[in-house]
């Protein structure tokens, strides 16, 4: 079974099983990462943004044009940010490397 990577908000490294054809988002809910999607993978949040490493941000297929209007939203944008739902796992990805934004979290501390 293919693996991932999640990057926690506070640096954590959570290495998990990653079973081909479940999204970033489920996969993150299955091992209590703390990754929100309150859509529940319709694209009508951004709320599962993550963060894609580099190196793996080529290997994904495209954003389409609905994932990319609701990453405008995002808080804490980069160039290699992705929506966890959006994103589904293949075995092309095993090692996939995603980080969680830090600052949707010091956002929700913030208004608090
Ligand atoms: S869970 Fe809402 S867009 Fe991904």
């Amino acid at each position: 079974m293919p693996k991932m990577t999640f990057i926690l908000s506070d640096g954590t490294r959570k290495d998990v099983d990653a079973p081909v054809g479940l999204s970033v988002l489920e996969i993150a809910h299955r091992n209590e990462i703390d990754l929100e999607g309150a859509c529940e993978g319709s694209l009508a949040c951004s709320t599962c943004h993550v963060i894609v490493d580099p190196d793996d941000y080529e290997r994904l297929s495209d954003a389409t044009e609905d994932e990319e209007d609701m990453l405008d939203l995002a808080w804490g944008l980069t160039e290699t940010s992705r929506l966890g739902c959006q994103i589904i796992m293949t075995d092309e990805l095993d090692g996939l490397t995603v980080k969680l934004p830090a600052a949707t979290r010091n956002m929700m501390v913030g208004t608090k």
